[in-house]
């Protein structure tokens, strides 16, 4: 069975492209690389020692992919390209729907065209806005999201049901990531941001390696245990895998089905810091900062539907997952191109 894997070079993806290989699939990767770099790449097959095949192409590129598909024939799409930056989107809001919904628009014609109408696409907890109850299962209503990037996953998600709608031979699996973190066993592949990271695990990595001097942590007046923001932080590898159990959903030709990829239990920032501490064997210093606009305080999933359903299950914790966030920062201090 062949799989592609659009935006396969970035940090989800590649964690992805890896698990699919391990597993036997074949793997073609359709990355412009606007956010990632080839040697992700050339990593997953060092790691796996299998071959796939890289495209450097744009989605919204229609020539492109349609000559993609028409040449590889794959059966089933990992829909990743997009960009993510959420207060980037509130600056570029066209940027973002440009790329992320105009992008999809284009992939699904090019399937369409050349009959794949399997995809798995990465959505996220950010289309629950402020989530009505916690834990949040997939029944919870989608809420009012804060930024562009946001509601494109929102609108993305509305767009392929009606898809499946309008021809029920699609299949469209809708995978709701909460935090991914963490990085590949080898610390060969892992996060990799352009500039400041803006999200929390990649700024505390770089404390610990001392690109940066302290941490900033958004408040500490929110209604949770110890003040500070709570999140379901998800290694990278257990979503990788939960991709994989839902190439086997697809199979079944269930239609369109959602799920949820988190693990059910929620961290404060303070526990993250705590946690990478323990990781790197030093204190990292922090500073208590004001709230961030758009923030929510408790974000964590009701995870039994993918557990029931797909068979699935994440493995790992968070000493783990910062254990591998920072093999990978030490070993790559500058990234890929360190
Ligand atoms: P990433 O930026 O590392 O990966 C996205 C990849 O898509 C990059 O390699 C980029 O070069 C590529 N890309 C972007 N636009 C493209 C285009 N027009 N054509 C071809 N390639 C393009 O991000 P990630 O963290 O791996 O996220 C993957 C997906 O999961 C994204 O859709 C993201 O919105 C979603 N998601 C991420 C998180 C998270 O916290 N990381 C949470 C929820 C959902
Ligand atoms: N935080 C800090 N300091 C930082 C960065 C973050 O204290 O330097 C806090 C935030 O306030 C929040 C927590 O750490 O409480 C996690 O923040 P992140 O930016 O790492 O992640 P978010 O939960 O804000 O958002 C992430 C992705 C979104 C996705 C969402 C899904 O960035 O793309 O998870 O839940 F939509």
């Amino acid at each position: 069975m062949k799989i592609l894997v659009t935006g396969g070079a970035g940090y989800i993806g590649s964690h992805t492209c890896v698990e699919l290989l391990e597993e036997g699939y074949e793997v073609v990767i359709v990355d412009n690389l606007y956010n990632a770099s080839e040697k992700a790449v050339e990593r997953i097959r060092e790691i796996t020692g299998k071959t796939l095949t890289f495209y450097r192409a744009d989605i919204r590129d229609y020539e492109a992919m349609n000559g993609i598909f028409a040449k590889e024939k794959p059966d089933t799409v990992i829909h990743f390209a997009g960009l993510k930056a959420v207060g980037e989107s509130v600056d570029k809001p066209l940027e973002y729907y440009e790329n992320n919904i105009a992008g999809t628009l284009c992939l699904c014609r090019a399937m369409r065209e050349n009959g794949c109408k399997n995809i798995i696409f990465s959505s996220s907890a950010t289309v629950y806005g402020d989530p009505a109850v916690i834990p949040i299962t997939e029944e919870c209503p989608k809420g009012v999201c804060t930024n562009p990037y946001g509601w494109t996953k929102h609108m993305l998600e509305q767009i392929l049901t009606d898809l499946h709608t309008a021809d029920a031979s699609w299949n469209v699996i809708l995978l709701r990531y909460f935090n991914p973190i963490g990085a590949h066993k080898s610390g060969m592949i892992g996060e990799d941001p352009k500039g400041i990271p803006n999200n929390l695990l990649p700024y505390v990595a770089q404390v610990a390696i001392g690109k940066l001097p302290c941490i900033g942590v958004f408040g500490n007046d929110y209604d949770t245990p110890d003040g500070t923001g709570v999140r379901d932080y998800i290694h990278v590898v257990d979503l990788a895998k939960g991709h994989v159990k839902a190439i086997n959903k697809i199979k079944e030709n269930p239609g369109i089905k959602i799920y949820n990829l988190g693990t059910g239990i929620g961290y404060s920032v303070l526990d993250v810091i705590k946690a990478f501490s323990k990781a790197c064997k030093k204190e990292l210093p922090y500073e208590i900062k004001e709230r961030r606009a758009g923030d929510i305080a408790v974000c964590y999933a009701d995870a039994a539907l993918a557990k029931e359903e797909l068979g699935w299950e994440a493995q790992y914790g968070i000493q783990e997952m910062c254990e591998d966030s920072w093999r990978w920062q030490s070993q790559n201090p500058n990234g890929y191109e360190g």
